[in-house]
């Protein structure tokens, strides 16, 4: 019979491993400043204070970057909505309420730094984005909403969206944004953004590896209960920003552009994360953990045909595109 464990035990059983990855985190995880990746000489008044509101071609960055940058921004300023669950999850106590804090705070810099490039630069409409914070932030973000319409299922099959669910959400997610964050810089064709977008890209990928040893370490003391909650993840895995204002419409750009696509979910994100953890080599299931891995495994295969027929698609589209930019041009 499978060991199930209850929250408390996990946390109790769980947080040497929490303390030796704080630790872990704390001797690599570097120091830096917000205000050292912005050109503020670029910057000047808006007009309330007797300078010029922003236009459009202001802009430096084509609609590819200002919807990577703008749905990316978004994301991490609803920080407080996921610092709400990972400390509910979590607990306050001992090396778990230690990293609550010091991941929040790490986690902040994003959005400032990202705020202050893009309002000095005027890279985006300032208003619009501030309406977009406005909507997004008091909408706020919960694992069951992102989970949509499968929660209830989810819920049936897991039990409970505990801390198992929201380790094993946050290594995926971490890695995601790592991947977005950085695809996103090199999209901007500036080297300071590509610069400021690299330094959260490390973040992301510190922040990763802590959730992605703690969810190890949860596989290892209870097999089957922690690759359900890694099935259930992976199978309704959204990305955080689901909701926030123009996210199918910017999602599509960004995926066709290369930004965040299926297949850098599969090969970059899911796989890598899977892999580490063993998930298809280990013995230590038991048959129930055995169906979970199957159901696991066929949902990757249909990720992989969902893949290529989207490569297929987008392809398509990007010929029909330049044909017509050529169409247009001559
Ligand atoms: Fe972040
Ligand atoms: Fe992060």
């Amino acid at each position: 019979m499978a060991r199930e464990l209850t929250q408390l035990d996990l946390l109790r059983e769980l947080a040497p491993v929490a303390e030796e990855n704080v630790n872990r985190h704390l001797k690599i995880a570097k120091n830096w400043n917000p205000h050292d990746y912005v050109p503020w000489d670029e910057g000047r008044n808006f007009a309330a204070l007797g300078g010029v509101d922003y236009e459009p071609e202001q802009s430096q960055l084509d609609e590819v970057a200002k919807a990577a940058m703008i749905t990316n921004l978004l994301t991490e300023d609803n920080l407080p909505s996921y610092h709400r669950v990972i400390a509910d999850n979590f607990s306050m106590d001992s090396a778990w309420g230690y990293w609550v804090g010091r991941w929040t705070a790490e986690e902040n810099r994003h959005s400032i730094v990202m705020r202050d490039y893009l309002v000095v630069t005027r890279g985006v409409d300032p208003a619009q984005l501030e309406a977009d914070r406005m909507v997004h932030m008091t909408n706020g973000y919960s694992p069951e909403a992102a989970a949509g319409d499968r929660v209830e299922e989810m819920m049936e099959k897991g039990g409970e969206m505990g801390l198992l669910h929201s380790v094993a959400y946050v290594t995926f997610q971490e890695l995601a944004t790592r991947v977005s964050h950085r695809n996103t810089g090199k999209a901007c064709n500036d080297p300071i953004a590509d610069k400021m977008l690299q330094r959260i890209a490390a973040d992301e990928n510190l922040h990763m590896i802590f959730y992605r040893n703690i969810c190890g370490a949860g596989m290892d003391i209870a097999p089957d209960q922690t690759l359900r909650a890694v099935t259930d993840i992976v199978t309704n895995f959204q990305m955080p920003g689901a909701g926030m204002p123009n996210f199918r419409r910017h999602g599509v750009l960004m995926a066709k552009h290369g930004i965040y696509d299926l297949r850098q979910h599969l090969e970059e994100v899911i796989q890598p994360v899977l892999r580490k953890w063993n998930v298809f080599d280990r013995d230590d299931f038991s048959a129930e953990g055995e169906q979970t891995r199957e159901e696991l495994a066929a949902f990757l295969e249909q990720l992989e045909k969902d893949t290529i027929k989207f490569e297929e698609m987008r392809d398509r589209a990007l010929a029909r595109e330049a044909k017509k930019r050529e169409r247009q041009a001559s």
